[in-house]
């Protein structure tokens, strides 16, 4: 997939579908930052993405969690993220360091900054069915 790339999406298997079709730039490691609104599909992404990655088993949303690992992706969902300090605990910074590790993360609108190189996609809802999906890389 070249970036920048914008797409509108029918369907949650479109939507895996475009992730799994994004994930040959990420199989070796980085950051994937998921802003959007509440239903807008970022879960069904990460879904999309450990298929293509041959993750085993259900990929669920971790809102409760922050933070699951399957293997060398780690799938973090900011949602419940209410104290900065948190991130620190959380070792967010370090897991970005580690480029072996592809680090997906749900509510990336919560940060304040990303690594160079990470891929930014942005949801937004336009129907009941259709989400617009915008996934550029920042230098
Ligand atoms: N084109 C589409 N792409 C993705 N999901 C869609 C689409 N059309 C409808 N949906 C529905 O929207 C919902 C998306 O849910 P999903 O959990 O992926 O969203 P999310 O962005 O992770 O939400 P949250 O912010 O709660 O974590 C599902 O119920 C899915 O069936
Ligand atoms: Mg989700």
């Amino acid at each position: 997939m070249d970036l920048p790339f914008e797409t509108i999406t029918q369907t949650p298997a479109e939507t895996a579908t475009l992730a799994r079709e994004l994930a040959d730039r990420v199989k070796g490691g980085g950051a994937v930052a998921l802003i959007g609104p509440l239903g807008a599909g970022k879960t069904t992404f990460v879904q999309g993405l450990a298929q293509a990655m041959g993750v085993e088993g259900r990929v669920l949303s971790p809102s409760f969690v922050l933070h699951r690992q399957h293997g060398r992706l780690h799938h973090i969902d900011l949602y419940r993220l209410e104290d900065h300090q948190f991130i620190t605990e959380l070792g967010l910074a370090e897991l970005l360091q580690d480029s072996t590790s592809i680090v997906v993360i749900e509510w990336a609108e919560k940060l304040a900054s990303f690594p160079p190189g990470t891929i930014v996609c942005r949801f937004s809802i336009i129907s009941d069915h259709e989400r617009r999906i915008h996934i550029e890389q920042i230098s």
